[in-house]
């Protein structure tokens, strides 16, 4: 079993990585008293894999919540259908949630788990490839408002994360490919051997052997930024490469025609591109990101029509913002750095 330890100073937990470990949760999860556990899940979830929960945890007092699968059930909506139904099951400051599914459930449950009763004991066992790498380690829970995402939120650290890679197995090959754009992202801001080693792949199941170490790689990572910048105000920006463009890519088009691993896997090319040529990048890096993003079936361009719409939206959104903003660039492969620039020079970097 490979672990980590998550120190934050004011609260240190541990992240578990291990096929098969979802079997061991009700070891792992020492019984102390009566308490009862709420897992929250979403429909796709419960069927594949309720049954994997519960006996696990057949030696507790659970039940489970229910929610629609999709970006749609982080709304206040449904979380005051969550809180309904963690009053119906009776859960208590002494007992525990668990949060079992993709980013959303995560992110839904998180912070129902942050805010109910002013707070509940909580662990997350994060089943897609986004959720395992990136959404369950940092903390950050939130719902969305119809006016954006993640507008209403807090910091809210499980007591442990319980990765379990043989559930990616039922993951549908799309999602797949838009957890990829993150873990490609952590070959490019920080290890290049990780970036060499996903180019090195033969196929799926070659790369789906080593997942237990590239889980681990990329959650290392993600650690060391959020030990050092906890609340995202400094060095954690980093995580954001390729996300300045990526996000007005998935904003314009209301979130429905590229991912946000597409949008993404776009915003890393298009700014290697361009800082390259204006000599900052170590030349040839952008093709190395077009290669490894045509292998794991990611866009690394747009149609022009869009790319100029895009520009436009931000133009529009930059009128009513400060006179910076930070972006993040590539040396090299494995080396990142923060540019702050003048707002108005956006477009130097993107167009
Ligand atoms: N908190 C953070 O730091 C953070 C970071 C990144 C993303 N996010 C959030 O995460 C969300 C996206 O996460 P996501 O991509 O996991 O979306 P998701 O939770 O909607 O999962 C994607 C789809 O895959 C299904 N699924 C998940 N695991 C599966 C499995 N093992 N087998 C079969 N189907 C499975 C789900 O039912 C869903 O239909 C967004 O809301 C995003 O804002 C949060």
């Amino acid at each position: 079993m490979m672990t980590l330890d998550i120190n934050l100073g004011h609260k240190s937990y541990k992240i578990y990585i291990k096929r098969g470990i979802i079997s061991q949760l009700g070891r792992l999860l020492t019984k102390t008293n009566d308490e009862k556990i709420a897992v929250i899940t979403d429909s796709n979830i419960y069927k594949l894999h309720g049954k994997k929960i519960s006996d696990a945890l057949s030696d507790f007092d659970m039940g489970f919540i229910v929610v629609e699968p999709g970006e749609k059930s982080k709304s206040i909506t449904t979380l005051q259908y969550v809180y309904k139904q963690l009053l119906n099951l009776k859960i208590t400051r002494s007992d525990t949630i668990i949060t079992f599914g993709g980013g959303v459930v995560g992110d839904l449950g998180g912070f129902a788990a942050s805010t109910f009763l002013r707070g509940i004991p909580y662990f997350q066992i994060p089943t897609s490839l986004t959720a395992q790498i990136d959404s369950s380690i940092g903390g950050k829970v939130a719902v969305d408002l119809p006016e954006g995402k993640n507008l209403v939120g807090s910091f809210y650290h499980p007591d442990a994360v319980f990765i379990d890679p043989d559930f990616l197995e039922t993951l549908d090959e799309r999602f797949f490919s838009d957890g990829m754009a993150e873990v490609i992202k952590y070959g490019c801001i920080d290890d290049s051997a990780l970036f060499e080693r996903l180019m090195g792949y033969k196929s799926k199941k070659d790369l789906l052997t080593d997942m237990e170490q590239i889980i681990y790689k990329c959650c290392s990572i993600k650690k060391n930024f959020v030990e050092e910048d906890e609340k995202d105000t400094g060095r954690r920006m980093i995580l954001n490469f390729g996300h300045t463009f990526g996000h007005a890519v998935e904003k314009y088009f209301n979130y429905n025609k590229y991912t946000h691993g597409e949008a993404v896997a776009v915003g890393m090319y298009k700014i290697t591109k361009k800082s390259e040529e204006m000599g900052i990048t170590k030349p040839g890096t952008h093709n190395l990101i077009k290669n490894i993003l045509t292998k794991y079936k990611l866009p690394y361009e747009i149609a022009d029509a869009d790319n100029r719409a895009i520009l436009k939206a931000i133009e529009v959104d930059k009128k009513n913002k400060g006179p910076y903003i930070d972006i993040v660039l590539l040396k090299s492969i494995g080396d990142s750095f923060i540019k702050r620039i003048n707002r108005d020079d956006i477009f130097m970097y993107f167009s």
